[in-house]
This record gives C-alpha cells, sequence and structure tokens, in this order.
C-alpha cells in the first residue's frame, strides 16, 4: 500500500525490503479543512469526477474540482476547439461548455465521486446574478466541500477576462457569493492582469478561502499550409508545461499579497513541479492537461514527491509551502 493512503504511515515499506522510510505525511490543512493530499483536478480537465472512476485510483487525490457550471447551458465554440503545441502545450478553445446547473442537478449530480474524495463545482456567469444564481442551487447539494469561482476564462466573449480583469467586479462575484455559503470559497484568477496583488487583495477582502492561480493564457497556432489558424475561434486558452513558469510566478506573487492559501494550476506534470511549486507559496496542485496525457498522473506525482521529501529528509509536505529561500 502506498505510504500516503493511509494519509501518515508506514515505516517498514515493502518497497524498500523492510528498511524503515522516514514517515510521510501528505495532508494539508487549510482554513480548517483537511485534504488528505495537495492534488487537485482542475476544472475542464475531470468532467464532473465520475468519467475517471474506472480507471484511476482517486486515492492520491486531496479533492476534484469539476467542470465550470453556468446559469444556462453552453455549447461552447465551434470545432476545432483543440490544438498541441511544441513542447506538450494545448491550446483550447471549449468555451465553457456544460449542460447548465439545472440538467446538472438533474442528470449529473449522482455521478459526483461523493465519499472518494474533497468535491468542488467551478462556477461561471457573466454577471454577479448569474454567479448567484449558479451557487444558490447548488447549495442544495449536501455532499460537496465548496466551489471554485471561474472569474478568468479566456474563451468567452462576455464575462471571462473582462470580468476577471476588474478587481470591483471580483470582489462584486466574491462577496455576493460569500454571503450565500459558508462552504470552501476558491477563485480562480487569470493571469493576464498585469499586477496580481490587486486582484488577489481585492478576492481576499471579499471572503475568499483561497485563489487559484492561474488560468490558461490567450494563445494560438497557426497551419501555414492552410493559412488558417488552427481553432475555430482563432485564439484560445494555453496549458500544459509552457505554462508553469508564469504559473509559478503568480502562485509566488499571490502568496506574497495575501494570507490564503493559493491552489496552484498551470503545466504541473511531475513531482519536482508539485514540490517547487509548494515552495512558492501553494498550498493546493491542480493538475489539468497532464490528465490527458497521463490520467494515472495523480499516485505517479505523489509517489515522486514522496521520493523527493524521502531524499531531502522532509517528513511533511506542509512543511514546504512557502519554504522558497529568496
Ligand atoms: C480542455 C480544457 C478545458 C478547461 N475548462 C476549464 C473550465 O471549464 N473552467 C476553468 O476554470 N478552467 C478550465 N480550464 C483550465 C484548467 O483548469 C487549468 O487552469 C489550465 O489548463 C492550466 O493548467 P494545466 O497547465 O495543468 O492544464 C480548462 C483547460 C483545458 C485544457
Amino acid at each position: 500500500m502506498p505510504r500516503w493512503a493511509g494519509l501518515r504511515c508506514a515505516v517498514g515499506d515493502t518497497r524498500t525490503g523492510g528498511a524503515a522510510l522516514m514517515p510521510f505525511d501528505a495532508s494539508v490543512t487549510m482554513r480548517g479543512l483537511t485534504f488528505r493530499s495537495p492534488l487537485l483536478t482542475g476544472s475542464g480537465t475531470f468532467g464532473y469526477g465520475d468519467e475517471f472512476l474506472s480507471v484511476m485510483d482517486y486515492a492520491p487525490l486531496g479533492g476534484i474540482v469539476t467542470k465550470s457550471l453556468s446559469i444556462r447551458p453552453r455549447e461552447g465554440n465551434p470545432p476545432p476547439r483543440i490544438c498541441e503545441t511544441p513542447g506538450g502545450g494545448v491550446i483550447n478553445s471549449i468555451g465553457l461548455a456544460n449542460p447548465g446547473v439545472e440538467a446538472f442537478l438533474k442528470t449529473k449530480v449522482k455521478s459526483l465521486p461523493v465519499g472518494t474524495t474533497r468535491i468542488f463545482l467551478s462556477i461561471v456567469g457573466d454577471t454577479v446574478e448569474e454567479f448567484t444564481a449558479v451557487l444558490e442551487k447548488l447549495e442544495t447539494i449536501p455532499e460537496i466541500d465548496g466551489y471554485e469561482l471561474n472569474v478568468s476564462c479566456p474563451n468567452v466573449k462576455k464575462g471571462g477576462l473582462s470580468i476577471g480583469g476588474d478587481q470591483v467586479a471580483v470582489a462584486e462575484i466574491v462577496r455576493a457569493c460569500r454571503g450565500l455559503t459558508k462552504r470552501f470559497l476558491a477563485v480562480k484568477l487569470t493571469p493576464h492582469h498585469p499586477s496580481v496583488p490587486p486582484l488577489a487583495e481585492a478576492a481576499a477582502k471579499a471572503g475568499a478561502d483561497a485563489l487559484t492561480m492561474t488560468n490558461t493564457l490567450v494563445a494560438m497556432m497557426i497551419d501555414a499550409e492552410k493559412r488558417r489558424p488552427m481553432l475555430g475561434t482563432v485564439t484560445g486558452g494555453y496549458s500544459g508545461p509552457p505554462l508553469k513558469p508564469v504559473a509559478l510566478a503568480k502562485v509566488w506573487q499571490a502568496s506574497q499579497a495575501v494570507d490564503l492559501p493559493i491552489w496552484a494550476s498551470g503545466g504541473i506534470s511531475d513531482g519536482l513541479d508539485g514540490i517547487e511549486f509548494l515552495m512558492a507559496g501553494a498550498s493546493g496542485l491542480q493538475l489539468g492537461s497532464i490528465l490527458f496525457a497521463d490520467p494515472y498522473a495523480p499516485a505517479r506525482i505523489l509517489r515522486e514527491m514522496e521520493a523527493w521529501c524521502d531524499r531531502h529528509g522532509v517528513a511533511r509536505l506542509a512543511d514546504l509551502i512557502g519554504s522558497l529561500r529568496t
């Protein structure tokens, strides 16, 4: 049994032929909520949490964040909606396609992997009222742990970036949602704002429990033979390993600006990435594009982080949070 399966286990691990390994504690606690590991899934890369149940062990995951839900169904953008880039990156223009909150409550909600890990539902809207209307409906589900407010999607014409770049609008959305729930409330901020602190402080003051840093970056690819863009919407949102240095900087800047847990999102693909994000100040590590290439990534990444900790005499993953020496 992997040592993190019971959070904190075992010396005398079978992988070492019985030799004692240092006890390893992968758990992290954020605002009173304990997660068995910092690993979470990134919104939009893990559906509503049921699709992977037959192939993946959820034990390494501290939680999942579902695909963003809006008040009305959204069809999303015209195809093609996804392309790869050199260096292992992905550009998507899905455009927040989702069934809408009512259909979710009627059909999908019963598929949520309740009891396997913590569950956070992502909410998106074009106005404050749309965010609160979705949240009010989701409050009727007893088994979920909280929400992630997506105020940063680059693939929609309204809302998304325009709301997410405006600290007053971000504060209004967070304050209004905070007033309606006692559950954990994460806020996913845009990487496009030139300065992280004003947005981070606005979200924190308005009552956020955590900040997710960050969403995809606007990007495009061209097929020169066809003289055509690779995506139906011309531009899309860039994710995967090339985003990592940008996300690291955003995590670091947010962790310096506010006293809130930070959920890192951007290019995490192995254990060393996870360790670096923890050092930069993250308490949560969201896995996104890597799940398309390697659905077993959560167990692998946790094993790799554990091995790093063994080599460096670190017994608690949480001790690495914000440990960067500058
Ligand atoms: C296909 C795809 C769909 C996504 N859909 C959403 C979404 O609905 N809501 C959201 O907040 N982020 C969405 N994202 C952004 C991811 O959650 C994540 O922030 C981003 O991909 C960066 O992480 P990564 O480099 O690990 O993929 C999506 C990303 C991809 C690749």
